[in-house]
């Protein structure tokens, strides 16, 4: 059970008592089941927020706006690379050195388990926050053991973009397998000069971890069973890889698209070299700027990503905002979050940035749908993805997967080679 009592005083402080086992009878591996661990989340004051880079670009007018009305209590934002694995790298680090230098941290839906079994960052005291308005799939991924460790903030789903112009003009709907979106090429490429087919996100980093999940599941395998096996070497996943290698090997991945993160294949996918892109949803924002940025603005829409022989599965993305375990000023942080996670700052975050809100009532928001056809399709694609593997030794699972990827991707190793040694790596990983 969890106990919350206010102290009020100088300060208003939140106190957390939690006994062993607090939250249903389990004792998250890294803690001292033995003893309670009462974390108090107190101290008003200036704080910062890390996060990777801004590339939705709204981030920092939400920060001015806490910061005119707590000119006491200023949010300084830290932005960190755009990739998310330096990001990672870079918020380990600071935890490894009991630095309070950060204190609000971005974490990636995939970081929990490893920031909240390491201790890194605070329990959270659930009552706090309007988690029941939430995407349940979303709470979830903020969790540990039950236990609530952040709070999400955005949420993210694959999706895939095309150029509906193109599309029309030749007669072609919208591909739902990957052999449509392979014919769809052949049909309307070799006709357009500078464009290719398909982009994802292929450079060597978490975003290709989140591709070739995509894949394996789209072809209705898995990267990790139900029971925590790893299962790669099944025919789905073989098939899963060798749409990607596939791919490179017919030119309808271009080679230069095994560079991309998110913003190379965006800025790709806005100078009209890509009839295919499958991204995260803050591109349709973007990509129809029309201050000259996009050349494709009113030219695309966006489906659900293919799949072997019909709709695909997306990986769940999103972000959580957590407080540094080192943080100083923890009540801010913690009223901060509460001010991020509100409906009317995710409403506003939606409008400006297309990013995908964890508030479940803004996707059957009319005017919103109307604004954002694609809404309806995206929850959808949130409450079924499928979670990237939970585990506290995550980045070495994902640093293992992006390595069979890329070494299939490259031709260094067959699709086989690959997923043999990955299956070898992970069961190693995960003990199973
Ligand atoms: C997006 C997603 C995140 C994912 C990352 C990969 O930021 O929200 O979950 O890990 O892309 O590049």
């Amino acid at each position: 059970m969890v106990v919350r009592g206010r102290v009020r005083g100088a300060v208003l402080a939140t106190v957390l008592l939690l006994g062993a086992g607090a939250c249903g009878g389990e004792t998250a591996p890294g803690t001292d089941a033995g003893a309670s661990a009462p974390a108090v989340l107190d101290g008003v004051g200036p704080i910062s927020l890390v996060t990777g880079k801004d590339i939705s670009g709204n981030l920092q007018n939400q920060v001015d706006e806490w910061n005119s009305a707590h000119p006491d209590q200023k949010v300084t934002v830290i932005e960190l690379p755009e990739d998310a694995d330096a990001q990672r790298q870079q918020m380990v680090q600071n935890a490894q050195t009991k630095s309070d230098a950060y204190g609000v941290l971005n974490l990636d839906v995939v970081w929990t388990a490893e920031f909240a079994a390491n201790q890194w960052v605070a329990q959270l005291p659930d009552a706090e926050f309007p988690l029941t308005s939430l995407l349940p799939a979303t709470v979830e991924t903020a969790r540990y053991f039950k236990r609530l460790y952040a709070v999400p903030t955005t949420s993210d789903g694959g999706l895939l973009f095309y150029r509906k112009d193109l599309l029309d003009a030749a007669g072609v709907a919208p591909p739902k397998t990957w052999a449509e979106l392979s014919a769809a090429c052949e049909k309307i490429v070799p006709s357009q000069p500078g464009m290719s087919c398909y982009a994802g996100q292929f450079e060597k980093y978490e975003g290709l971890t989140v591709n070739f999940t995509e894949a394996v599941n789209s072809a209705g395998g898995s990267v990790v069973g139900e029971d925590g096996k790893p299962t790669l070497g099944s025919e789905q996943a073989r098939q899963g890889l060798n749409f990607l290698v596939d791919g490179v090997k017919s030119g309808k991945i271009a080679q230069k698209a095994r560079t991309f993160k998110e913003e190379e294949g965006r800025r790709a996918f806005q100078a009209g070299e890509l009839l295919f892109h499958r991204q995260w949803p803050y591109q349709y924002a973007k990509a129809n700027a029309t201050d000259g940025s996009s050349t494709v603005a009113g030219k695309f829409a966006v489906a659900p990503l293919p799949g072997l022989t019909g709709p695909g599965s997306s990986a769940l993305g999103g972000h959580n905002f957590a407080i540094s375990s080192f943080a100083k000023n923890k009540k801010t942080a913690l009223d901060f979050i509460r001010y991020m996670v509100d409906e009317k700052q995710q409403r506003a975050n939606l409008e400006k940035t297309s990013q995908a809100p964890t508030w479940a009532a803004l996707y059957d928001d009319p005017a919103l749908v109307a604004k954002f056809p694609y809404l309806t399709q995206l929850k959808k694609s949130i409450e079924t993805a499928k979670k990237r593997p939970s585990v506290v030794k995550y980045q070495e699972v994902s640093s293992a997967i992006q390595e069979a990827a890329y070494s299939a991707m490259s031709g260094t190793s067959t699709t086989e080679q690959a997923l043999t040694s990955l299956q070898g790596k992970l069961e190693s990983l995960t003990g199973k």
